[in-house]
């Protein structure tokens, strides 16, 4: 098996009434991170889960918890999500005026700090913060919701991360997210990414969740 990446299932994609059973499928197939999409119908258009669910998931799975926090002034909340068991917080550039200080914090409820950008950010706002992430998340849709076609002007951006960290001497993870199926995930791994978030490809895979994580996990070998 391919371990040189990283795949992340993305839970907004799932049945919630089979919550418990379809994280436990993603295990068994050899998922590496449970990625949960927290939308405040503010900052995106959508709205979705909050710590509560985070406190559930980490019931149900071992897993690191990938938390991705589409939410403005996120730092009201860092704390609560760090208590309900996330791992990973990823906080967007957009909503944060004192990122320096927000990934400070992260760091310091024990979590690993992740920033992430949407499509339309240009990567130079990550620059200064760079050697203090753990994590850097490449938008490739629009956030908001699963199921949106991958926006490929998103793969220079992640080349152009991938040689910042480099120069840096930075191991911290470059995920993307958003699009990901087995043709995209490639181009992204080719660019430099090593960790992909996917919510249809896995949860709504004809052949069912087992066989979506192989196909990617496969497209990235
Ligand atoms: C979009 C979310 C993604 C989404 C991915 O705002 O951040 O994590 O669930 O879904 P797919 O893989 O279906 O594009
Ligand atoms: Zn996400």
């Amino acid at each position: 098996m391919n371990r040189n990446i990283l795949i992340a299932p993305s839970i907004l994609a799932s049945d919630f009434l089979q919550l418990r059973e379809q994280i436990a499928a993603c295990e068994a197939a050899g998922a590496d991170w449970i990625h949960i999409d927290v939308m405040d119908g503010h900052f995106v258009p959508n709205l979705t889960m909050g710590p509560f669910i985070v406190e559930a998931c980490r019931r149900a799975t071992n897993l690191p918890l990938d938390v991705h926090l589409m939410i403005e002034q996120p730092e009201r909340l860092l704390a609560d999500f760090a208590r309900a068991g996330a791992d990973h917080l990823t906080v967007h550039v957009e909503t944060c005026p004192h990122l320096h200080r927000t990934l400070q914090e992260i760091k310091s409820l024990g979590c690993k700090a992740g920033v992430t950008l949407n499509p339309a950010t240009p990567t130079a706002m990550l620059e200064p913060i760079l050697p203090l992430v753990d994590l850097v998340l490449v938008m490739s849709v629009n956030p908001g919701f699963s199921g949106q076609a991958f926006i490929p002007e998103t793969i220079a951006k992640v080349a152009a991360i991938r040689q910042s960290l480099d120069a840096l001497g930075s191991p911290a993870w470059l995920e993307v997210d958003g699009g990901m199926v087995a043709d995209t995930l490639p181009r992204m791994r080719a660019a430099g990414a090593n960790v992909f978030v996917a919510g249809n490809a896995v949860f709504k895979h004809p052949q069912g969740i087992a066989a979506g994580v192989q196909a990617l996990r496969e497209a990235g070998a």
